[in-house]
């Protein structure tokens, strides 16, 4: 595609106005590539501590650490750790969890997938001042899956998260243990994060008019907060609980050798049966339970697992400056020729890589010969999803963009305690998110406390991992995508939003209230 066409396409799209062209063109995200340190896969993966405890205290600090070359970043750590430790429980179980807050601003923490009680949510209104505590109090009643949590505070969720909140919380259920998935050493919480990383090796998070419009993208990829580790496997089955935990970037998960695997999971637990698949595409907040067979791998081969860079404005932008023979530079000053040329439906959608290793984030090095009594169940759970024609009611949400201010929802930004939705409790409602905004702009949408069957997407079909229960959804630009939902939790006010943080703490959030 040529640059007056995508200038062209670029003005169709609503409110494109508030945006200049010179502007997009030169934003930092438009340099879309990731770089990989020159000592990258030399470190070993690391992993947060885990706990496994019901009454336990969360400790939020500030701190420096060194995350990347030899210089320490300004980091928030909970319980001395970073990311977030793991927090691993039995359904059934009630916790008692205490939150103190000891970073320099208001925080809050909210349970990402959990259903609680209103007050344990994690709504901005209840964030807590630098030095006080926040007791929750919740019983674990749902499907065992990788849920997650992190701080909620509101216009601060961003800066949060990226400097260092929020981690793995992981239900087990007996159901899900019948199944003998690979566990303990062979189970790996994978939290992936892009974050800006300046020369000096320090991150940074500072937002200009278009971070705050199109979300913060970093030039780095993390993983459990550290740059292109290794990890030693042996040939055998592995369960990789994968969350795509940056602010704003959509990342498209494969290997470097093209081979595929299983998604076996969603959001909200076990798919109904494992699907093969080549590459798995995660919006901000989104996660993905895969199983991996390393047993046709030698010990002594190495594999690297790759994220390619997938947003809207940035994915475009990327496809502009490589693919359209016409010489413009990339993010590292190369020049690209007309071998990429690609489409603009491509660029929307999957782009083909250019070398399989610009995008790799982890090597897997197979280092020991194992015997593997796992075997791949062909059914995993019954996914019992209520059905679209006991719907209440259907309730259109319009993803609206408002001159010079942002996305926003149905037209308006958030506010603390305007009730933006009246929803009967018990009602089952499908909820038809609309994408007004500019053309390339996603939004993964998100709402608290419930998990919903995604019935459709108006431009294109379901990907495997979006036909289990879910809470997060990317709604692609110009999509409407559409979600079954059953309002079971306690009566009383919760939020939804696009979990693009920018966007978020822009105001890109609205409160629905249970009555
Ligand atoms: Cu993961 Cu309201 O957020
Ligand atoms: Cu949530
Ligand atoms: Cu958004």
């Amino acid at each position: 595609m040529k640059r007056k066409e995508f200038l062209r396409l670029a003005s169709i799209g609503t409110g494109i106005a508030t945006l200049s062209p010179a502007l997009l063109a030169c934003s930092p995200e438009g340099k879309n590539s990731i770089i990989l340190p020159e000592d990258a896969f030399s470190r070993p993966l690391a992993f947060p501590e885990e706990i496994r405890a019901t009454d336990f205290e969360l400790v939020a600090e500030t701190a420096r650490r060194t995350l990347a070359g030899d210089t320490a970043s300004d980091v928030y750590t909970l319980n001395g750790s970073l990311p977030s430790p793991t927090i691993r429980v039995k359904r059934g179980e009630t916790l008692a969890i205490d939150y103190q807050n000891r970073i320099n601003q208001e925080s809050i923490i909210h349970w990402h997938g959990l259903i609680v009680p209103p007050d344990m949510d994690g709504h901005p209104k209840d964030a807590v001042q630098p030095g006080q505590t926040y007791n929750y109090r919740f019983d674990i009643n749902q499907r065992a899956g990788t849920y997650w949590y992190h701080p909620h505070p509101d216009k601060l969720t961003g800066p949060q998260v990226y400097h260092g909140l929020g981690g793995f919380f992981i239900i087990e259920d007996e159901q899900e243990q019948s199944f003998n998935l690979p566990s303990g050493d062979y189970e790996l919480p994978l939290i992936v994060q892009d974050k800006r990383i300046n020369d000096r090796g320090q991150m940074t998070y500072s937002l200009n008019r278009m971070d705050r419009m199109m979300g913060f993208f970093g030039n780095s990829l993390l993983v459990n907060g550290m740059q292109a580790p290794y990890h030693e496997v042996s040939n055998r089955f592995y369960r990789l609980r994968l969350l795509n935990g940056s602010n704003a970037r959509i990342l498209d998960f494969s290997f470097s050798d093209n081979s595929s695997f299983y998604v076996i999971g969603s959001d909200g637990g076990l798919l109904d049966q494992p699907h093969e698949i080549p590459s798995v595409t995660l919006a901000p907040a989104e996660r993905a339970d895969l199983l991996v067979d390393f047993s046709s791998y030698n010990v002594g081969e190495k594999i690297r697992m790759t994220a390619e860079p997938r947003n809207g404005m940035g994915g475009m932008m990327d496809g502009m400056m490589n693919g359209d023979g016409g010489g413009m530079m990339d993010g590292r000053g190369m020049m690209r020729g007309s071998e990429n040329r690609r489409g603009m439906r491509e660029m929307m959608g999957r782009n083909r890589r250019n070398s399989p290793n610009d995008e790799a984030f982890l090597e897997f090095r197979i280092t020991k010969e194992e015997e593997d009594s796992f075997r791949l169940p062909q059914a995993l759970t019954e996914l019992s999803f209520p059905n679209e024609a006991d719907a209440d009611r259907t309730r259109r949400i319009d993803l609206t963009m408002e001159m010079m201010q942002g996305p926003a929802i149905d037209g308006k930004f958030f506010e603390m305690l305007r009730v933006d939705q009246k929803v009967q409790q018990g009602a089952l409602e499908v909820w038809e998110f609309n994408n007004r905004t500019m053309m390339p702009m996603p939004h993964p949408m998100h709402l608290h406390a419930t998990q919903f069957k995604v019935l459709d997407r108006s431009g294109g079909s379901l990907a495997p991992h979006e036909r289990g229960w879910k809470d997060t959804v990317r709604v692609d630009a110009g999509e409407t995508v559409r979600v079954l939902t059953k309002f079971d939790a306690e009566k009383g006010l919760y939020v939804f939003h696009c979990h693009n943080l920018e966007h978020e703490d822009n105001g890109m959030m609205a409160n629905f209230e249970l009555v």
